[in-house]
Formats: C-alpha cells, sequence, structure tokens
C-alpha cells in the first residue's frame, strides 16, 4: 500500500523548509520570506525504502510545477556540465553524480518567496540573502535523497574560486570539483538567456566573460575546458530548443 511521506528530512521527523533554514540561519535575523509548510511528499511502499531514481524524478516534476523556468535552466546547465565533465576527463561515476547534482543545483528556489526571486529591479542586501539561501536549502533537499557528495556540489555552486561568492568556507580546490563544473555551467547559461533584471548577452560576450574571471571567479582549469568545448560547439545542444530532462528517470 502507498502513503505519503516527505523526502525534507529524516523518516522520523516533519519540519517545513522554512523552519530547516531557520534553524540553521539562527542569527537574530527575522522576517524570512519562505513560502509556508513547504514540503515534498511523494508516495512510498510501506516498510520499504523508496528508490533514489523515484524520488530523484519526483523532486524534478516539483520543480517543473513551481518555477519552470528554474527546471528549463537546470535542464541546460545539466547539458552543459555533462559535456564539460566529459571534457575533463571525469570518471563515469563522478559524471553521474554531475548529472544529478546539475538537474537539482536550484532546486532550493522553490523555497524562495517568488516576489524576491523574480524581482526585475536590484535586490536590497537584505533580498539576496534570501536568494543566497537557495544553495543551502537546495543541498539539504538533495542530502535526503542524493547523499552528501551531490548535495556538497549544490551548497557550494555558487562558491567563487578565489573564496568570493556565496563563501561557505571553502576556497580552490578545496570546493567540491562537480561545484566547480557547474559554477561555469551555471554562469554561461545564466548569462545567455534574459533574466528578470536583465537581458541576454551574446555566447561569444558570455565566453569571454567567463574567459576573464579564470582564477578569481572560476576554477582555471575548468574555464580551459569550457573554452575547448565552446571551440568544438558541443554545446550546440544545449540550448533551450534540446527540452528535455537529461536522464530524467520517470516519477
Ligand atoms: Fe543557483
Amino acid at each position: 500500500m502507498l502513503k505519503q511521506a516527505s523526502i525534507l528530512l529524516t523518516a522520523k521527523q516533519s519540519l517545513p523548509l522554512r523552519q530547516l533554514l531557520w534553524t540553521e540561519h539562527q542569527g537574530g535575523q527575522t522576517g524570512y520570506h519562505f513560502l509556508q509548510s513547504l514540503t515534498i511528499d511523494i508516495p512510498v511502499a510501506d516498510g520499504s525504502a523508496v528508490p533514489w531514481h523515484m524520488r530523484i524524478g519526483y523532486m524534478l516534476s516539483m520543480l517543473k510545477s513551481v518555477d519552470d523556468d528554474t527546471a528549463r535552466h537546470c535542464q541546460r546547465v545539466a547539458n552543459i556540465t555533462l559535456a564539460l565533465g566529459t571534457e575533463l576527463g571525469l570518471p563515469t561515476g563522478e559524471i553521474e553524480c554531475l548529472r544529478w547534482g546539475s538537474l537539482l543545483h536550484d532546486i532550493g528556489k522553490i523555497a524562495i518567496d517568488p516576489q524576491i526571486k523574480n524581482k526585475p529591479g536590484k535586490l536590497t542586501p537584505e533580498e539576496y540573502g534570501y536568494i543566497k539561501l537557495h544553495a543551502l536549502a537546495g543541498a539539504q533537499m538533495a542530502r535526503q535523497v542524493m547523499g552528501d557528495k551531490v548535495a556538497e556540489m549544490i551548497k557550494h555552486h555558487h562558491d567563487h574560486y578565489d573564496g568570493s561568492g556565496y563563501n561557505q568556507n571553502v576556497v580552490g580546490e578545496d570546493i567540491p570539483l562537480g561545484a566547480r563544473i557547474m559554477a561555469v555551467a551555471d554562469a554561461f547559461d545564466a548569462m545567455v538567456f534574459d533574466r528578470p533584471y536583465r537581458f541576454a548577452i551574446t555566447r561569444e560576450e558570455a565566453e569571454e566573460e567567463i574567459r576573464q574571471c579564470a582564477n578569481t571567479q572560476f576554477d582555471p582549469k575548468v574555464v580551459k575546458g569550457f573554452i575547448n568545448i565552446m571551440r568544438q560547439d558541443a554545446l550546440a545542444g544545449a540550448g533551450e530548443a534540446k527540452n528535455t530532462m537529461v536522464g530524467m528517470p520517470a516519477p
């Protein structure tokens, strides 16, 4: 028989994500702008573990239903990271982690107030603080389903190579390689598609921007691999036209 269960927490306890984040960030701040009572419910068989691919399928379905723009962005980033991971010679297991991490890398955005997430103008420092929490929120969700490796990629996908960015207290090669790869793919996609706060730039302009940020925002080895696949036009299929989930398991 099937019943409903939350995948945000262990089986012992179920709390809204907002409360989870509050627990993580007790620093005197008030007024977190998160959706109320956010949980992801999935059917589970009594007394047995839910297959991980089924859990991922439900998470991806939920992301698509709550925030289709972000789901599309995640698909495109996954296309790029797979090409980049292959170019960098990652083993198959690492590429699989990269695939799932990329598809889920922004899932934490479903916890962010849409009025902040889609604000066309400049964010206040407080609003930017909420946006930044999406990396941690996404890592918390993914950890329940995919384990620590994928969760750590998601947690650090906005960290910069030189220690700036979201700055989760890791620098350079201490940032998980998957997160460093995702950072380049994420930035490229963010630049070549319109965002609420700015218009897209060309692929060539975005490539140049990434090249200039090697050693500061990005790992130079990852940038070199990215430029190689740009030269090979390996990203030709990574655009919006290829609108399918990369390897998405059926929910
Ligand atoms: Fe992100």
